[in-house]
């Protein structure tokens, strides 16, 4: 029977063979620590692939991806990842990055049922209902980009808001939290201009203090 991951398994050997002949100790290296300075919480989707967008090497980037790049407090994960980047790794900058056209986004635009992800897809009709007035004045196209853009704002804030990321500001550890949307028709990533990098940044009913 022939390996059905054959193709990958022959991909990753030419790969690591690659990175050894540019670099012999780059996997021992890596081996003995990691030390990235980002956190990327990204969708994903399989057409924006973190570490390629933006040329980094294995080890410069923590990545977490979720349907939509969603930031819930009660997700174990996503906070486990905060947690973990940002007490031991010690990650200076979160770039939360959404996408145009995003399936999740597109379809919590839509009243027909998908199942378990209409639930975790909740946030996002909250924001459209939110802008409704301005969302409604584009076209369906430009209305589902404009959301997506929107659910990075509010997913950098959700970010903030998180004891995880005041704590480390109370404390003094330096950290800037971005919001991008990378565009899949050209490649590009934008960054959105929303960085925030202390509480006194957020609406003081968010601020939570030792
Ligand atoms: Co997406």
């Amino acid at each position: 029977m022939a390996n059905e991951l054959s193709e990958l398994i022959s991909n990753n050997r030419a790969w690591a063979a690659q990175h050894i002949a540019q670099d012999p100790e780059f996997f021992t290296r890596l081996s003995r620590q990691q030390s990235p300075e980002y956190l990327w919480i990204g969708c994903s989707d399989s057409r924006v692939p973190a570490n390629d967008i933006v040329g980094l090497a294995p080890g410069e980037l923590f990545v977490h991806r979720n349907v939509s790049n969603l930031v819930y407090h009660t997700d174990f994960n996503c906070m486990s990842v905060l947690q973990y980047a940002i007490e031991v790794l010690q990650v200076k900058h979160i770039i939360v990055t959404g996408h145009y056209g995003c399936g999740g986004v597109r379809a919590a635009l839509q009243n027909r049922e998908m199942g378990l992800i209409d639930n975790w897809l909740r946030d996002v009709r909250d924001i459209y209902e939110r802008n409704r007035p301005r969302l409604e004045l584009l076209e369906e196209e430009a209305r589902i980009d404009r959301l997506c853009e929107l659910n990075v704002v509010q997913q950098v804030a959700n970010v903030c808001y998180t004891t995880i990321v005041q704590r480390a500001w109370h404390q003094g550890q330096k950290l800037s939290v971005h919001g991008c949307i990378y565009s899949i028709n050209d490649g590009i990533l934008r960054d959105l201009g929303v960085q925030v990098t202390g509480p006194e940044q957020l609406a003081p009913v968010y601020r939570i203090e030792e």
